[in-house]
């Protein structure tokens, strides 16, 4: 998990979020145990920003890997003007990256373990992607 954790963090230093100037890193973890990563991506037309953790599993997706994705870690916080992460409060997957991981999960018919974690301070919340996402739709609801 600290692993993880550490993954997501690393990935966060590479956060384009002049705009909201919040840096989120995302990391996944694979059946094989490798590990994929991303962070945030801003845009100047706001609207087409991307989260983490949607950036992350487009990547692990890339390889053939969507049905793979067993446990994921988010971390983020306020972007100081050093690149510094600040702020002690969890950051969970908003209600788009929910669904993008659902995606992931029932493809590889897991219910995944999520990792959200705050900057500063340690707290890290574990929850269920099913906790996070209840009454999902998703591609068993198209006979997948
Ligand atoms: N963000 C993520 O990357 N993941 C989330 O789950 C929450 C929000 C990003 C989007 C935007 O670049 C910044 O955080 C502020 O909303």
């Amino acid at each position: 998990m600290t692993d993880l954790i550490r993954a997501a963090r690393a990935a966060a230093a590479f956060a384009h979020a002049p705009y909201s100037r919040f840096g989120v890193g995302a990391a996944l973890r694979l059946s094989d145990g490798s590990i994929e990563t991303g962070c945030n991506v801003e845009n100047a037309s706001y609207g087409l920003s991307l989260c983490a953790e949607t950036v992350a599993v487009a990547k692990a997706a890339s390889k053939g890997r969507l049905a793979d994705i067993v446990e994921v870690a988010v971390i983020g916080g306020t972007l100081g003007a050093d690149g510094a992460l600040a702020g002690t409060s969890p950051v969970t997957p908003c209600g788009r990256c929910r669904q993008v991981l659902n995606e992931a999960a029932q493809m590889g018919r897991r219910d995944l373990v999520i990792h959200c974690a705050a900057a500063e301070g340690g707290a890290v919340v574990t929850l269920r992607l099913s906790e996070l996402l209840p009454h999902a739709f998703g591609p068993a609801d198209l006979g997948l």
